[in-house]
């Protein structure tokens, strides 16, 4: 450590830090509207001048580095003016505004001003008043209201101002404000690796410029937001909210609602509406970033368009009812089916997008109220196989990996279909640790995404094909030399039947590929534990629950013979496709295990859960989403309650899944938007939208992420743990139970018996999660670890081409749950991909809407020409129109085939 003198005052630093920084720390105010921390400095502002003693001028403090003894001053009169000189040269090209407005000593805070708005701080007819750098520092070196240029000719005056891009609908880009500090430009590319910004032109001539210079949509910009969170003046803003952001009454701390990523987010709120979204950096894997989604989505539908009112089906139509009609008739129809088909007659669906605390009730509500254990989501049978295959690999499917540590990865193996579109801000840390750490990076997938370009190895089987291609990597790791030297000390559980198991042969390309990535991995294998940081990140599809299966085991394979049985669980991070899908199995929404994982055949288990609830969970399985439904065509299963989840989006086969919800007797449906699901409903209560809601999250790396209510209900919505606790007491009276075990205050209190029934989140008490996003589970190490043989199928030929879908970056699940026409604002994702050679066949042009077809359904669709899709495939996303592409799909397929047609003229 080095003491340093500021301003006559001894600060201990470390020796050789950024001194700039150290003031920062130490509370020292030095304007310094260039410096990005954590970067190297640009030194471009001169804002930041010092006097440190024994140098000949002033010193820049971003570029001086600390050393012991080092006398400093920020604020004599010579750094004063030296830093007045230098602001009004950047304020001779920036306009009046705020700074020299000749009313500016009239307007002065609580003024009504021209714009018969409130005056916050300064002048308001700029929208980055009071959350300005620029702004700031003028205010600081006393040039407010101060023109060092009087009876000056000021440039700004003199050139005509460069127009606005406000052509896109989130970032609006006024270069008038620019002051060419390149906080953006280095932010996009430095800290987003996207490169959507540069630095054109050179001299007086010099401009910030988004791609090729034309406007922001035009260019590859992600619209991730860094560049407005950088920018030190109204040059870059959010389109959304411009000005009432301006005036935020609070920040309130929650999580994006939109991968299971899990950012932390801090949603600024006035008038009882989000208006902003920041990132928060308490979340140490999202720190400062976060994605189009987290971003922007918070208003993806209006207020407008959330459930205002419980509706009730009267005359064959939903119609407005009071909660008391709703709950009372959802209460008499649950009971008189439950009397007369048996409690195994009823189904419950929970929801990944719906909390912990909300899926709990829901599967209490069936296990302890109505006593059935036909408790799934429409998206279980593809996690359940995620889940066997790592209990299978690991005895467990709660792994330790922390995502906070992927940047540090030194070797990276990607298992995904689009790791930057599905789970951006992994990605982004992916990306980190290959151009900071130069960690050398293997991506499968047949699609390219953003994250190729940024791979040693892209390896790119047909779709179908990627468990080949990973069983090969797992045969080139055998049959080479012994890939980690732990492996001779810890005997391999299933070595010998992996080694003798075949994997269809590949195309001779792909071959050389997989042995240049089995190099890779053995490599990195061969390192000595805790030096090895190889990290092997899958991102689970939604469709397909066996090729999940096979895939999951695929990659806990190569995770325990790259890292060895003691850091294989450690090292494997399972990424499932929305935000809370392992909270809804931590939580037993799972027709055969309880909350905590305890088998429902358990005897002991069930003691224990009864214990909590008073009451015993019936011990038969109960039934999953998809087997209530084949059930409800026989007759078998009578009512369905739903919370959240919205089967007739994402479930494929949807023309067989909505005959089935039509075939009920009774479906109820508890959400904050008129879902398909919901339109086919008797009962609807109306939930809040997610930013109204008290709760938790469970992320991708099992991190408790902590929700807090930051805006109003609309209209008479209720959170959904409240309706739950409304409809529990209410039956449990009906049918004669203690209707008073169901009575919760609040949310806290949900999660206070989860803590006390559940050993993963007995740390996830409110009280211990005020900190802000948590690993709650750090104590979490897997006994086992055992090699799983895979059972592999050449893919099977058929007609027409192979189309595959998945979750995209910038379609919001709010806006395609109502079909929304701004659901993909930016209109990015409505299409069908296909390749050049696929289009030409077919007679296709770029644009074209085109007809696909099989024996499930159509869909039509714009065309996109394009080589991130192989020939012989299409791609639909599959958010586009609410999820038209599950309509194609078999139940259990995670590809399917399709006729395409150019679509006639009528
Ligand atoms: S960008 Fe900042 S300094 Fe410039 S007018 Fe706006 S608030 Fe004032
Ligand atoms: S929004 Fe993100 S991707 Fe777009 S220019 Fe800014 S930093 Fe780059
Ligand atoms: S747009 Fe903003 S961040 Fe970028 S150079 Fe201009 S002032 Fe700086
Ligand atoms: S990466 Fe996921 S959690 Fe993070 S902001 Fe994007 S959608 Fe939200
Ligand atoms: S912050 Fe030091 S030169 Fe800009």
């Amino acid at each position: 450590m080095a003491t340093i003198i500021v301003n006559d005052n001894p600060i201990e630093a470390p020796e050789g830090a950024p001194l700039l920084e150290v003031l920062r720390r130490a509370g020292i105010y030095v304007p310094s509207l260039c410096y990005l921390e954590g970067l190297p400095p640009y030194g471009g502002c001169r804002m930041c001048l010092v006097e440190i003693e024994g140098a000949r001028d002033l010193q820049l403090a971003c570029t001086s580095r600390v050393s012991d003894g080092m006398v400093v001053r920020t604020d004599t009169p010579h750094v004063v003016d030296e830093r007045r000189v230098v602001l009004s040269l950047i304020l001779a090209n920036h306009p009046d505004r705020c700074l020299t407005c000749h009313r500016v000593v009239k307007c002065r805070p609580g003024d009504t001003c021209l714009r018969d708005d409130l005056v916050s701080h300064r002048c308001v007819t700029c929208s980055r008043d009071y959350r300005c750098d620029l702004q700031t520092a003028c205010d600081i070196v006393g040039m407010a209201g101060y023109e060092p240029w009087l009876d000056e000719l000021r440039t700004y005056y003199r050139t005509e101002p460069p127009p606005a891009d406000r052509a896109n609908p989130f970032l609006e880009f006024d270069p008038q404000m620019c002051i060419l500090c390149t906080r953006c430009v280095r932010a996009c590319d430095e800290i987003r690796h996207t490169g959507a910004i540069t630095l054109a032109e050179r001299g007086w001539e010099s401009r910030i410029a988004f791609g090729a210079g034309g406007a922001v949509h035009e260019s590859n910009c992600d619209f991730c937001g860094a560049c407005i969170n950088v920018c030190p003046t109204a040059t870059l803003m959010e389109k959304p909210n411009k000005w009432a952001a301006s005036e935020t009454e609070g920040w309130v701390p929650t999580a994006c609602a939109y991968c299971s990523v899990g950012c932390t987010i801090s949603l600024g709120v006035k008038r009882g509406r989000a208006v902003i979204v920041r990132p928060d950096p308490s979340n140490p894997v999202s720190d400062d970033q976060l994605c189009i989604r987290g971003r922007f989505h918070y208003d993806a539908v209006r207020d407008d368009d959330r459930l205002a009112e419980p509706l009730l089906r009267r005359d064959g139509e939903l119609a407005a009812a009071s909660w008391d009609e709703a709950l009372e008739a959802a209460t008499s129809r649950l009971a008189a089916i439950r009397e007369e088909h048996r409690p195994e007659a009823i189904a419950f669906l929970g929801s990944p997008f719906a909390t912990n605390e909300e899926n709990y009730l829901l599967q209490k509500l069936a296990r302890a109220v109505i006593g059935s254990n036909n408790v799934g989501s429409s998206g279980g049978a593809v996690i359940d196989a995620v889940g066997q295959s790592l209990r299978r690999a690991f005895g467990t499917e709660v792994l330790p990996a922390d995502m906070s540590g992927l940047a540090k990865a030194r070797t990276i193996l990607v298992v995904a279909d689009d790791l930057e579109s599905s789970h951006n801000v992994a990605c982004l840390r992916v990306k980190d640790a290959v151009v900071r750490n130069g960690a050398r990076l293997i991506v499968v997938t047949p699609r390219w995404g953003e994250l190729c370009d940024f791979a040693q190895v892209w390896l790119r089987p047909n779709p179908g094909q990627e468990a080949h291609v990973l069983a090969a990597l797992a045969q080139a790791l055998l049959q080479g030399e012994r890939p980690a030297a732990s492996l001779k000390e810890s005997p391999l559980v299933g070595l010998e039947d992996l080694a003798k198991s075949k994997a269809p042969p590949l195309s001779a390309d792909l071959t050389d590929l997989v042995s240049q990535a089995a190099l890779t991995l053995a490599e990195a294998a061969r390192q000595p534990p805790g030096e090895r940081r190889i990290a092997i990140v899958y991102a689970v599809s939604h469709l397909g629950a066996q090729t999940a299966g096979t895939l999951t085991a695929a990659v806990a394979n190569l995770a325990i013979l790259c890292c060895g049985p003691d850091e294989a669980a450690r090292s494997l991070f399972v990424l499932p496709p929305e935000v809370n899908v392992w909270g809804l199995q931590d939580m037993g929404v799972t027709p055969g295990l309880l909350p905590g994982y305890r088998p429902v055949e358990d005897e002991g288990a069930r003691q224990e859960v009864e214990k909590a609830w008073s009451i015993s969970p019936p011990s038969a399985a109960g039934l999953g989403f998809r087997e209530a439904l084949a059930a409800s065509q026989e007759g078998r299963i009578r009512a369905m309650v739903v919370l959240g989840d919205n089967p007739l989006f994402v479930a494929p086969d949807k023309g067989w899944v909505k005959s089935c919800l039509s075939s009920l007797d009774f479906l109820m449906v508890i959400d904050s938007l008129l879902s398909d699901t919901a339109r086919l409903a008797q009962v609807v209560l109306p939930d809040v939208g997610v930013f109204g809601k008290d709760g938790t999250y469970t992320s991708a790396d099992r991190r408790i992420l902590r929700l807090r209510s930051a805006v109003g209900p609309i209209g008479q919505a209720r959170p959904a743990w409240r309706i739950l606790s409304e409809l529990g007491t209410a039956l449990a009276q009906r049918l004669g139970l203690d209707g008073s075990a169901w009575q919760y205050a609040s949310p806290a209190q949900v999660m206070d018996e989860i803590a006390s029934l559940v050993p993963l989140y007995r740390q996830a008490r409110y009280s211990e999660l005020e900190s802000g996003a948590q690993q709650a589970f750090a104590d979490i190490q897997p006994a086992a670890a055992a090699l799983q043989p895979l059972s592999l199928e050449p893919t099977a030929a058929g007609e027409g081409l192979v189309l595959t879908s998945n979750r995209t970056l910038y379609t919001s699940w709010e806006g395609a749950t109502i079909h929304s026409p701004e659901a993909d604002k930016l209109h990015r994702e409505e299409f069908v991909e296909m390749n050049a050679a696929d289009a030409a066949a077919l007679g296709v042009e770029d644009g074209q809407e085109v007809v696909l077809a099989n024996e499930r359904g159509e869909l039509t669709i714009r065309a996109k020409i394009s080589d991130s899709v192989l020939p012989g495939s299409v791609f639909v996303p599959l958010y586009y129109d609410g999820g038209a592409v599950t309509a194609l799909f078999g139940h259990e397929d995670a590809l399917a085939r399709v006729r395409i047609a150019v679509k006639a003229i009528a």
